[in-house]
């Protein structure tokens, strides 16, 4: 390995925590990973992944040697040199970070003898590193360094942008913290940028909101293009060939979710309504996003004169491709929608864990794209998965009561579904 192996201690066995584990241990440290969840632990000294990421399970089997598992937060840091805070900071009814699990990991390190230092990696409001630093000076830990090394992964493809990243924030105000923390990164490729605490902890807000804001946009010119008759998809791919802009995240859909963009940009608002700054482009953001699948329903439903009784057959259900993940996915608000408009739904989607509660209980899972058309009056392709170009769509037209299809992520040509028969919606864009 590049550099000294070290010992670690990660907080956190969710997306950031294992993935965080994982890599570490395959860059030679060695990493005891603590969770307050005993079934987590268990699947975990078990070998298996709790969670679906590309990668991880293989990344973990392979280093397994350099990592264990624990319920106790003072094993976790009994040899821990540094501790990696990777819990999550669930939104406040307010939109504000509830930040209680961090606070219970500090509250545990408060033991640690050979810590030199803490380094936070869940995403925080700005001045959480400066209140932190003061408690571990209380608490008579002024000789542990403290810094802010916030995440850019997305899910799907943590661990290759962890291992390969845009850039490494480092974000503390002494130099030896950050040489370790350097040191850790050794074998990374990647950009360093060192800057305080603060700026690390803004840079992590700030890039979520502007990425929000950049897909809330092109909902909006969807929207425009549909009242117009543009096409949304070419003016994206030109606007895109501006390399000041670049063509990431300029994909009109039915709006972001997930666990981060509509929890992160309302902490940012939240953050700064506490500092008695409204963030009026935020504010914006969040509202339109919030309106973007209930438009879908609309226009749907102008489409078909009523909603009730009509059956709907939703393709797709996690918040992107590529991950099992549920949290915030524009899926839940359109079947609560489509539902309160009294439509009958089906869905498919091959990875989404089975969701028992609201609204999910009231929506028929099929295991096959073609049986969750059967019998439909209209279908929205809701999550980009790959599997869709695989259904032969003539075909699957014959299932269906009515063929619409309502491209939610504009993945097909709607000159070949219209071709297939199919009477074709999408966002921004002609047919
Ligand atoms: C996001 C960021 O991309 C990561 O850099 C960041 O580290 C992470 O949040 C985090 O804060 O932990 P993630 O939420 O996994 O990652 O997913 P993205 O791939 O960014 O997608 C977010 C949402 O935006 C999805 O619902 C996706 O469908 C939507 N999206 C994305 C669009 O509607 N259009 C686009 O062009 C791109």
């Amino acid at each position: 390995m590049q550099g000294t192996a070290r010992s670690i201690a990660v907080f956190g066995a969710g997306y950031i925590g294992l993935v965080t584990a994982a890599c570490f241990a395959h860059l030679g440290h060695r990493v005891v990973v603590r969770d307050i969840q005993p079934e987590r632990i268990r699947l975990l000294n078990a070998g298996d992944v709790p969670i679906y990421e590309p990668g991880l399970g293989d990344l973990l089997a392979d280093n397994k040697e350099r990592l264990s598992y624990t319920l106790d937060a003072a094993e976790a840091v009994h040899d821990a040199e540094v501790a990696y805070i990777c819990v999550d900071t669930p939104p406040t009814a307010s939109g504000d970070a509830d930040l209680s699990r961090v606070w219970a990991v500090v509250e545990a390190l408060k033991d640690a003898d050979h810590l030199n230092a803490v380094v936070v990696k869940s995403t925080v409001p700005v001045g959480t590193g400066a209140r932190i630093r003061a408690a571990l000076d209380k608490a008579g830990l002024g000789h542990v360094g403290y810094a802010s090394n916030p995440e850019f992964t997305a899910e799907g493809r943590a661990v290759t942008d962890f291992l390969h990243p845009d850039r490494i924030v480092i974000g503390t105000s002494d130099h030896a913290t950050a040489a370790l923390l350097a040191e850790l990164h050794a074998g990374i490729d990647g950009p360093v940028q060192h800057m305080d605490v603060a700026s690390a902890e803004m840079v992590k807000l700030a890039s979520n909101a502007l990425l929000a804001t950049k897909i809330t946009f092109i909902n909006e010119i969807a929207t425009l293009c549909e009242a117009t008759g543009a096409d949304v998809t070419r003016v994206a791919d030109a606007v895109g060939m501006d390399h000041r802009l670049g063509r990431h995240f300029l994909n009109a859909g039915l709006g972001y979710g997930g666990s981060c963009f509509p929890k992160d940009s309302r902490a940012l608002r939240a953050m700064a309504s506490n500092t008695g700054y409204s963030f009026q482009l935020l504010n914006a953001v969040i509202e339109v996003n919030d309106l973007q699948p209930r438009r879908a329903v609309q226009r749907l439903k102008t489409e078909l004169g009523t909603l009730a009784q009509r059956r709907v057959a939703l393709l797709g259900m996690t918040f992107k491709p590529g991950t099992d993940d549920m949290r915030e996915a524009p899926s839940t608000v359109l079947a609560c929608r489509l539902l309160a408009e009294g439509a009958l739904l089906t869905c498919w989607d091959p990875m989404a864990r089975p969701a028992d509660a609201a609204p999910w209980n009231a929506v028929e899972r099929r295991p096959t794209v073609v049986e969750a058309l059967a019998g439909a009056d209209a279908a929205i392709v809701v999550t980009e998965w790959p599997q869709l170009h695989d259904v032969d769509w003539e075909q699957a037209r014959s299932a269906m009561r009515n063929p619409l299809l309502f491209d939610g992520r504009n993945m097909f040509d709607p000159h070949a579904l219209a071709r297939a028969g199919y009477t074709c919606m999408s966002v921004g864009r002609a047919t």
